[in-house]
């Protein structure tokens, strides 16, 4: 059996971090923000085997059976309001990056933090930010990963098969991996998020995008319509031209976008 385990995480980062393994919880983001409230330090990760409540983007539940990797970080960075919104998609390419050092296996980004492996969504991501008191800063950025390492035993279940997929089939499960992809993205989503500005990163995320000019049904609040995509704007804001010909930027957070088909 796999299982995160918390001292082998924290050797393979030679320290710097606080790492918490638990079996189950409700949702690892919302325990790390009642951590955080009260004073946890940034670098603190709380890591789950499962999640019976594990939340998604837009109020949705996220599926976390066991045999999954459910992680989240808590970073007190010295950025506005506006700068955490780069911090999702910098995130998502940390991930995308770590599984690839690990397992060599290449996955694309659908705007702006889902994960995709062989045309199914394989990770989730939600950032939740708590503004400073002042306003112009943030208290602290919570980072909740959420990454099909192994099929669940019975499946994702019928609404989700058609769409999500694991990275490795249940009957390989090998102790050590999920201790790598965890370290590996510990270590990567705390240093990209260091510079959310690098040109380095928005280049990367960008090449791993794989909406830029395809049509996609945009998802907004009560409205849905359909549109091109235009381009990646250096703020990951998504610019896309609508049947009228209008040109409309999309802000992460608020949207959620859908392509005709993923072949
Ligand atoms: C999405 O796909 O809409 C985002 C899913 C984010 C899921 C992760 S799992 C770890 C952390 N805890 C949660 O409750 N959600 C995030």
């Amino acid at each position: 059996m796999d299982y995160a385990v918390s001292k082998e995480i924290a050797a393979l980062l030679n320290g710097g971090f606080d790492i918490q393994v638990v079996e189950s919880t409700v949702s690892t983001n919302t325990a790390l923000k009642e951590w955080a409230a009260s004073g946890a330090p940034d670098g603190t990760v709380l890591i789950a085997h499962s999640q019976q409540g594990g939340r998604g983007r837009m109020g949705r539940s996220f599926c976390s059976k066991r045999g999954g990797l459910y992680l989240s970080v808590l970073l007190k960075p010295s950025i506005s309001p506006s700068a955490a919104c780069s911090l999702t998609p910098i995130a998502a390419l940390a991930v995308a990056d770590s599984v690839e050092a690990v397992l060599g296996k290449e996955l694309s980004i659908k705007w702006v933090n889902d994960l995709f492996y062989g045309g199914k969504k394989v990770c989730g991501i939600l950032t939740e930010a708590a503004p400073s008191t002042n306003g112009l800063g943030v208290e602290y950025v919570i980072i909740g990963i959420g990454l099909n390492v192994y099929e669940p035993p019975g499946g994702f279940g019928n609404e989700l098969n058609e769409i999500a997929t694991a990275l490795l089939p249940t009957a390989t499960e090998k102790s050590g991996v999920i201790n790598r992809l965890a370290a590996e993205i510990i270590r990567r989503v705390y240093s990209y998020t260091a510079t959310p500005e690098s040109e380095l990163f928005y280049n990367a995320y960008k090449k791993r995008l794989f909406v830029l000019g395809k049509e996609v049904t945009i998802y907004q609040g009560n409205t849905t319509f359909k549109a091109r995509v235009k381009g990646l704007n250096r703020d990951y804001t998504l610019s896309v031209i609508n049947e009228s010909g209008e040109e409309k930027t999309l802000l992460s957070g608020e949207v959620s976008i859908r392509r005709e088909s993923y072949e």
